[in-house]
C-alpha cells in the first residue's frame, strides 16, 4: 500500500482565519430583532458554513416571504455585515494563521480558501493575506455551497492536488461534513462540542504542527469497500 503525502492545506475563512464568524452572527442578530424574528447563540452556531440564501431560510423557520423580500432581506444583512468589514484590519488575523501559511509554503505545500462567503476576497484583502494563497474560492464559485463537497473539490482542482493529499481547517459542522465528503482529512477548530466530526481538533492555529498534518494525511485508512462503490 502507498502512503499519502500532504501536499496541501485547504482553509475555510469566517471563523478560522479571522473572527467573521462573530460579524455574521451580529449581523444576522440585527436584521432578527429589526424583524421580530426568534435569534440565539444556538442558531447562529448552526449558520456557521452555511450561505447567505440558507441561513435566512433557517432563521424564517419555516415563514414563507416572497422572493423580493427574502432577496431585501439578504441585501440588508450583507449591507450591516459590510459596514462593520470596514472597520477589519491585519489585526483582526486569528492566532497561529501567519506562523502556519509561512511553515506551509517554507514545506512547499500549497494553499487555499474554501469559504462559502461571497465576500471572502474582500475580507481576505482587509486581513491583507490574499496573495498567500494560490487558490481562492468563494461563495460565487459553486452551485452547491457546504455541506457539499463541491467547494473543496474544486479547490483541490484548482491546486491540481488530489483530495487525499489536502487537509481542511473548518470552524462549522457544514464543512466538516463537506470536506469529509470530498475525502479530505479535516481539522476542526474550536470547541470539540461543534467541531466533532473532524479528524483532529485544536482550539487554535497556534495549536498546528505540520508534522501532526503530514501523520494525519500518511495514516489515513483507505476508503471501506462499500464507501467506495456507494
Ligand atoms: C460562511 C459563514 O463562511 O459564509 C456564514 O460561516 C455565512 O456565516 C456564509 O453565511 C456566507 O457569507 P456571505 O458573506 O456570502 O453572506
Ligand atoms: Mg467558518
Amino acid at each position: 500500500m502507498t502512503t499519502m503525502t500532504l501536499q496541501a492545506l485547504i482553509f475555510d475563512l469566517d471563523g478560522v482565519l479571522t473572527d467573521t464568524a462573530e460579524l455574521h452572527y451580529r449581523t444576522w442578530q440585527r436584521v432578527a430583532e429589526e424583524e421580530g424574528f426568534a435569534f440565539s447563540r444556538s442558531l447562529g452556531d448552526q449558520l456557521r458554513g452555511v450561505s447567505r440564501r440558507a441561513s435566512l431560510e433557517a432563521i424564517l423557520a419555516g415563514r414563507v416571504l416572497s422572493e423580493a423580500q427574502m432577496t431585501a432581506l439578504q441585501a440588508r444583512k450583507n449591507d450591516h455585515f459590510l459596514t462593520m468589514l470596514n472597520h477589519m484590519t491585519p489585526a483582526d488575523l486569528l492566532p497561529g494563521v501567519l506562523p502556519l501559511l509561512d511553515d506551509a509554503r517554507a514545506s512547499g505545500l500549497r494553499t487555499a480558501v474554501a469559504s462559502a462567503s461571497q465576500n471572502a476576497h474582500a475580507v481576505l484583502d482587509r486581513l491583507g493575506i490574499r496573495p498567500r494563497f494560490d487558490v481562492i474560492c468563494d461563495g460565487h464559485s459553486v452551485l452547491h455551497s457546504k455541506p457539499a463537497p463541491d467547494l473543496f473539490l474544486l479547490a483541490a482542482t484548482r491546486l491540481n492536488v488530489p483530495p487525499s493529499a489536502c487537509v481542511v481547517f473548518e470552524d462549522a459542522a457544514a464543512g466538516i461534513v463537506g470536506a469529509r465528503a470530498a475525502g479530505m482529512m479535516v481539522v476542526g477548530v474550536g470547541p470539540p462540542s461543534r467541531v466533532d466530526g473532524a479528524n483532529l481538533v485544536v482550539s487554535s492555529l497556534a495549536n498546528v504542527r505540520l508534522a501532526d498534518l503530514q501523520r494525519l494525511v500518511a495514516d489515513r485508512q483507505p476508503p471501506a469497500a462499500e464507501e467506495m462503490y456507494a
